[in-house]
């Protein structure tokens, strides 16, 4: 098989007694969709943050492309090729969508000084082809503190697109939204990430979500991996169904 785009080995994390990460060694290839199921505690967040730098572990490795990333800081990260979207949207609500776009942009290069002038840092064709890609272009100079909650995913999403990413990780990219709004936001999202060629990691509580967008899941258990392959074999392993499922 090809070199694993993101490769984890004997993460370990533990917040006082709590273990949120419990050896986790973990592969992803490029082009796979994986949906990371599992109970409230169990270690999703966590395993976000240690791959994408905003916590360290105590223990373990994460590579990306071949090259160890473990001790790199979030920017440093972000510029190999992995953004992420957050389980709450982190936006500028006091800005515009617009400004939104250019102050992650800012992030890009990592050259942005308090002098360089905002409308410099990206072209406005691609902040408007960032934001038609996720149906937010009518409203890119409406405030954030305006947009319902959906398109405030969508906008946080477009955030991490604009830093070029090969591995994209969203962290509850439907959490908030309600059941009827959930497909169509990820019919967008998964369409603009196709279209983009980007790999995938998504943490979903929604079964039918998960069914219908996922190449694979990965279910967590008190910071363990308990099960990870093929959505049906995983949603139909009987541990997974009564610890992660709750039935
Ligand atoms: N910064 C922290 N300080 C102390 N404990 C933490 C911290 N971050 C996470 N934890 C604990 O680690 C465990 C795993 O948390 P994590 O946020 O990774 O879970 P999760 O699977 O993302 O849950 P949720 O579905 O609620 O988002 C939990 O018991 C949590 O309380
Ligand atoms: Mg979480």
């Amino acid at each position: 098989m090809t070199q694993a785009l993101l490769q984890t080995k004997g993460l370990q994390l533990a917040f006082g007694g709590v273990v949120a990460a419990d050896n986790i060694d973990f592969e992803l290839h490029e082009g796979e969709r994986l949906a990371v199921i599992g109970q409230n505690g169990a270690g999703k967040t966590t395993f976000i943050n240690i791959c994408t730098g905003f916590i360290r572990p105590s223990g373990g490795s994460v590579s990306f492309d071949g090259r160890d990333i473990t001790r790199l800081t979030p920017r440093a990260i972000v510029q190999r090729g992995i953004s992420r979207s957050f389980q709450l949207p982190q936006l500028f609500l006091e800005h515009t969508v617009r400004d939104c776009i250019r102050l992650a942009a800012a992030g890009r290069s990592g050259k942005l000084r308090i002098w360089t002038p905002l409308g410099k840092v990206i072209p406005e064709t691609e902040i408007d082809h960032i934001l038609e890609l996720v149906n937010l272009r009518e409203r890119a100079d409406e405030l954030c503190s305006l947009l319902p909650e959906g398109q405030r995913k969508l906008l946080d999403i477009a955030m991490a697109l604009v830093l070029r990413p090969k591995l994209m990780i969203m962290d509850e990219p439907t959490s908030g939204v309600s059941t009827d709004e959930k497909h169509g936001l990820m019919a967008i999202i998964m369409r603009v990430l196709d279209e983009q060629k980007i790999t995938s990691i998504f943490v979903e509580h929604d079964v039918d979500i998960v069914t219908r967008y996922a190449t694979r899941v990965a279910a967590w258990i008190s910071g363990r991996i308990a099960a990870d392959g093929k959505p049906d074999e995983v949603l139909n392993n009987p541990e997974i169904r009564r610890n992660v499922i709750g039935e």
